[in-house]
């Protein structure tokens, strides 16, 4: 498999295939860390994070995965380089090729993402943008494929908010096989180009991807339910009054007795106690949560070692 020089963008651009081989080596990798064996895959390399939002997980997991793998990492935030302020994402996308070998953006628009793409000679990592998430999708579905030992004849149902998560999981799971259901008020379900994109590769692969207003309904026979914030980084000022419309889309004790009896629980984090997750079910699914968590740093080792 040789995707070297490929940009990751969305799991739109990748089969099945390519999926199954980075799963395949995050988990090799994953097994080899553990053990201490190290695979310098990208000695001398160096990796440049832009982060015009913040994070933790994925600005620690992708500085932490180039050391692990040889190579080093530099991240600029925001307010240092004023990304399409001070000068335009084509001329920071072509001064940066001639410095690195590959980066990793997080902002707002993915079209700001596409666009540097296109202008770099280096491979470019969407690490979220309001549209994607594809790195956390990657490391969601390493995690379930951990814990259930397949990607087939598993239903995941996410409950909330159709945003960036929700879009980047019908995507991923319709691709790899797992049922879909999109859990959500009426008037926040996903954007209907991601959901009828995810349609068409759930045909291929002869899954379901559906969207359900009723949060009971929803989590039928699911062996994953997924959440994540009601209020999206850059959607704070919406913040109180999603707070009301979400609230019966809460997962906790009474809405998981709705759902398989082998169900798990994931949540891309950060997470918000007692909003889209009670305590009690965060505590309870700590540990593959947590997991879920970990598992970014070894996905994304597998992403650079890949397109670097
Ligand atoms: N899940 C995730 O992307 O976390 P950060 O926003 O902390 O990077
Ligand atoms: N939907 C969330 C995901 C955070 C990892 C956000 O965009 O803020």
């Amino acid at each position: 498999m040789n995707l070297k020089g490929k940009d990751f963008l969305t799991l739109a651009d990748f089969s099945k295939k390519e999926l199954l081989y980075l799963l395949n080596l995050a988990s090799r990798l994953k097994q080899d860390n553990k053990i201490g064996q190290t695979h310098h895959l990208l000695k001398n390399k160096t990796l440049i994070l832009i982060f015009i939002k913040p994070s933790l997980r994925t600005r620690a997991s992708f500085e932490i995965g180039i050391q692990q793998l040889g190579g080093n990492a530099l991240t600029l935030k925001q307010d240092e380089i004023n990304l399409g302020i001070r000068e335009t994402i084509a001329d920071t996308a072509r001064v940066l090729s001639r410095y690195a070998d590959g980066v990793m953006i997080r902002t707002f628009a993915q079209s700001d993402v596409e666009e540097f793409a296109q202008w770099a000679d280096i491979p470019v990592i969407n690490g979220l943008t309001d549209s994607t998430h594809p790195c956390q999708v990657l490391a969601d579905l390493l995690t379930i494929k951990e814990h259930f030992g397949e990607l087939e004849n598993l239903k995941l149902t996410y409950v909330g908010d159709g945003n960036n998560m929700a879009n980047s999981l019908m995507t991923g799971c319709a691709k790899s096989g797992i049922d879909v259901t999109i859990g959500c008020p009426s008037g926040y379900e996903p954007d209907s180009v991601f959901l009828e994109m995810a349609q068409n590769f759930a045909q291929k692969t002869g899954t379901i991807v559906e969207v359900e207003n009723d949060p009971q309904k929803a989590v039928k026979r699911a062996n994953i339910v997924y959440t994540d914030v009601w209020a999206s980084m850059g959607q704070e000022a919406e913040a109180e009054h999603r707070k009301e419309i979400f609230k019966p889309y809460q997962v906790n004790d009474e809405l998981l007795k709705h759902a398989g009896d082998d169900v798990i629980v994931l949540h891309c984090l950060p997470a918000h106690r007692g909003e889209e997750i009670t305590r009690q079910v965060l505590e309870k699914y700590a540990d593959i949560i947590f997991e879920e968590a970990e598992n970014r740093l070894h996905a994304q080792k597998a992403i650079m070692a890949s397109i670097m």
